[in-house]
């Protein structure tokens, strides 16, 4: 991989000397911008921000890629940077962002991030991420956590059960539901949704500390343990709630089947409150959030980042004002109350969010000063991207029955992890 894109960087050099005009390339008042956000929530957060752009006088070129998570969208990011075309800016998460950089092919964002005061302003969790090498490379539009389950409300009720606690209590809700004869868990079976409720699982199983060890540190004893064996007990327990059309399906449709009281829960991070606003739905009214139960105080975060590539003279000052616009206070507020996530600003007011906002920005702040602010692994913030698919890999062959018990997911995560590194 690393010399495939070494191998890009030196096309994307070449056709940028030699000045080639390349079809497709934005001009100067454009920015063409790379991104997953394709189901009703996410475009209509996209839409805040176009419109912020357009009232600028900048005209966005979009350049969607659907697929939650982003895999598919980093393929065609490659595809585009060995080109020697790559789009102004890219959605981008974590670990990834720092591989980009790596190759050389992204933009320096100091001059702006100084004149705007970005350091003093951007939590540290988000910076490890948004710098390389001391420099700003990208804009950090957002936080969202991974820890959160969406439910609707009447049928917690007409089943009799408040939010859960503690993984017992989850249980018990999610026998009730059944035996209400609806789909207990929405779910989409896809490898990055399976990782999506694996990080909330290791932390109720584990708590924090066996998180960090084994998602970030990934230290082969707690990856091989008995207590990550529960883990994946556990998960195979959670599939028994989920109904048979669930390979496949988009998270969104998941999200949908909660909506509309087909299903009674979903675990999922809190993109998926972008779906039930966009469905005119109102939280503690239609639908309840509440922390992953017994991971209470933890927050598994990932943060959306818009890395700037390298794309000549003409293109930069579009470009700035793109970085610029993502980090003014007022917009990171309107956007962030649309798409579920919290402002990746300290200084934005958390008034315009719902009860579920709110509660987002506070749990950040506490996570964040009890050191149990963490890296979701499902979203590329605890491991590169090369350890983060070995692991998706066994998690989902697991969830799928693919591997026979618990002891040899455990011994299959601790090879392939090993051969990931
Ligand atoms: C995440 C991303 C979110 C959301 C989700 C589903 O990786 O951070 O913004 O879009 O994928 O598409």
């Amino acid at each position: 991989m690393r010399k495939t894109l070494l191998a890009m960087t030196g096309l994307a050099v070449l056709s940028l000397a030699v000045g080639t005009a390349v079809p497709g390339v934005a001009h100067a008042d454009e920015v063409e911008v790379l991104h997953w956000w394709t189901s009703g929530g996410e475009a209509a957060a996209l839409g805040v921000l176009k419109k912020d752009l357009e009232g600028k006088g900048i005209t966005w070129l979009d350049m969607p890629v659907a697929g939650g998570g982003g895999t598919q969208a980093m393929t065609v990011l490659r595809a585009r940077v060995s080109s020697g075309n790559p789009p102004t800016a890219v959605q981008m998460l974590g670990f990834d962002i720092l591989d980009w950089a790596e190759q050389g092919v992204v933009a320096d964002l100091n001059e702006t991030a100084t004149a705007g005061g970005w350091d003093a302003v951007v939590p540290a969790a988000l910076q490890n991420f948004s710098k390389y090498d001391g420099k700003w490379i990208a804009a950090p539009v957002n936080v969202h956590s991974t820890n959160w389950i969406w439910a609707n409300k009447a049928v917690l009720d007409q089943v009799g059960v408040a939010p859960p606690t503690d993984w017992d209590g989850l249980i018990a809700a999610l026998d009730k539901i059944k035996a209400a004869g609806l789909v207990a868990l929405a779910h989409g079976g896809q490898p990055w949704q399976d990782a999506t409720i694996f990080d909330s699982v290791v932390l109720t199983t584990g708590g924090p500390d066996f998180y960090k060890k084994s998602m970030i540190e990934l230290d082969p004893e707690a990856l091989g343990s008995d207590t990550m064996k529960t883990v994946f007990d556990r998960m195979a327990q959670l599939r028994s709630y989920v109904d048979p059309n669930f390979p496949g399906r988009d998270w969104n449709l998941a999200s949908a089947m909660v909506i509309k009281g087909e299903a009674g829960m979903q675990i999922m991070g809190d993109w998926a409150k972008g779906e039930f606003i966009n469905a005119g739905k109102k939280p503690g009214t239609d639908f309840v959030c509440f922390r992953f139960p017994g991971t209470q105080g933890s927050v598994t975060f990932n943060s959306d980042q818009f890395v700037m590539f390298e794309v000549g003279e003409e293109r930069r000052a579009a470009q700035v004002e793109l970085a610029n616009a993502i980090m003014s206070p007022d917009f990171q507020s309107a956007f962030n109350v649309v798409k579920g996530s919290v402002p990746a600003r300290t200084d934005v007011s958390d008034a315009a969010f719902d009860d579920c906002g709110k509660k987002a920005m506070l749990d950040l702040k506490e996570a964040a000063a009890s050191d149990q602010l963490m890296g979701s692994m499902a979203h590329g913030h605890s491991a590169p991207a090369s350890v983060k698919n070995a692991m998706y890999d066994v998690i989902t062959n697991h969830f799928n029955g693919g591997i026979a018990s618990s002891e040899e997911a455990v011994t299959q995560l601790v090879a392939a992890v090993a051969a990931a590194q």
